[in-house]
């Protein structure tokens, strides 16, 4: 199982996923899955739902809310890599039904070795080998069961027009680095394994692969103000993907004076990033 490292108590998700538009575009593949879900089963029977990557419990408390509205009773489980993460998913949700574990795909079949549904939101595509996860993924699967995933960092992420932001909030971070850091490098080789980027029918083909048809593919604009870009450079595994090498602070700090440049320069109040949301049934 993947290590976090100490740094990720201060360069935490959890600022990032308070976001309405956040909060706002899961919601939206949740109800999707759960309303499907529940039409699905008899009226009464309890469900369990595993919430693969529950990171600081943003969806995993929507996934009860869901239930609750939809008097569904069900077991609740959060599956996590990071202890800091499960911390704060824990407080957010300590009056609720639900539990958390400690590890990743590879200790899913030993925490729930069948699920009604399976949710894998704003992870995928910082899995290397995607196709093994999601075999992995699917075993645990039940029969009639669902996969419900969603990523903005797949081929079709960059809402049209918004690219020059990006160019713009990276050439800004890099010249902050050399003025203030000279010393800090993107490391070359670090980036060549960097996340890949799959498009929606890639996704798609590889859910085929292991039994999981495609129920539901939504592309869903989010507005996202200067703040959340801000937040979501001072969160430590989005550094490593965008900055490579470079020491989790001086990034932090480099991406966060750079997304305030490139909203005042472009004189723009929110940039649209667009969500993939996929909903899939296991035959
Ligand atoms: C961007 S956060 C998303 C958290 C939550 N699912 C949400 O949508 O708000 C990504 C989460 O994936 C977890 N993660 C990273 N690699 C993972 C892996 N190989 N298996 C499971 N979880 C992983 C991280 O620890 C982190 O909590």
């Amino acid at each position: 199982m993947a290590e976090t490292p100490t740094i990720a108590d201060s360069y935490t998700f959890d600022p990032f996923a308070r976001h309405k538009f956040y909060h706002d575009v899961n919601l939206s593949l949740v109800r999707t899955a759960i309303e499907r879900l529940d039409r699905d089963k008899p009226t009464g029977e309890r469900v369990r739902v595993v919430e693969l990557a529950s990171g600081t419990g943003a969806v995993t408390e929507l996934i009860l809310d869901e239930l609750a509205r939809l008097g569904r009773p069900a077991e609740v489980i959060g599956v996590e890599p990071s202890f800091e993460a499960i911390a704060v998913a824990r407080e957010r949700l300590a009056n609720r039904e639900v539990r958390f574990e400690q590890g990743d795909v590879d200790q899913l079949v030993q925490v729930v070795p069948s699920a009604d549904a399976v949710f894998f939101c704003n992870a995928i595509h910082l899995v290397p080998d995607k196709h093994e996860v999601i075999g992995k993924i699917a075993r645990v699967i039940a029969p009639g069961g669902l996969f419900a995933c969603n990523s903005s960092f797949f081929e079709g992420a960059y809402a049209p027009g918004s690219e020059r932001f990006y160019h713009l909030w990276t050439r800004r971070a890099l010249g902050w680095m050399r003025q203030h850091h000279p010393e800090a490098r993107v490391s070359r080789e670090k980036k060549a394994t960097a996340m890949q980027w799959l498009s929606a029918s890639e996704y798609a083909d590889l859910l085929n692969d292991s039994g999981l048809r495609v129920v539901t593919d939504e592309h869903e604009v989010a507005l996202m103000p200067l703040r959340s870009w801000q937040d979501i450079g001072r969160y430590w595994l989005f550094i490593e993907g965008a900055l490579p090498g470079v020491p989790i602070p001086i990034g932090a700090d480099a991406l966060e004076y750079a997304a305030a440049e490139a909203f005042t320069e472009l004189n723009i109040s929110e940039v649209p990033r667009i969500w993939l949301q996929l909903v899939a049934q296991k035959a």
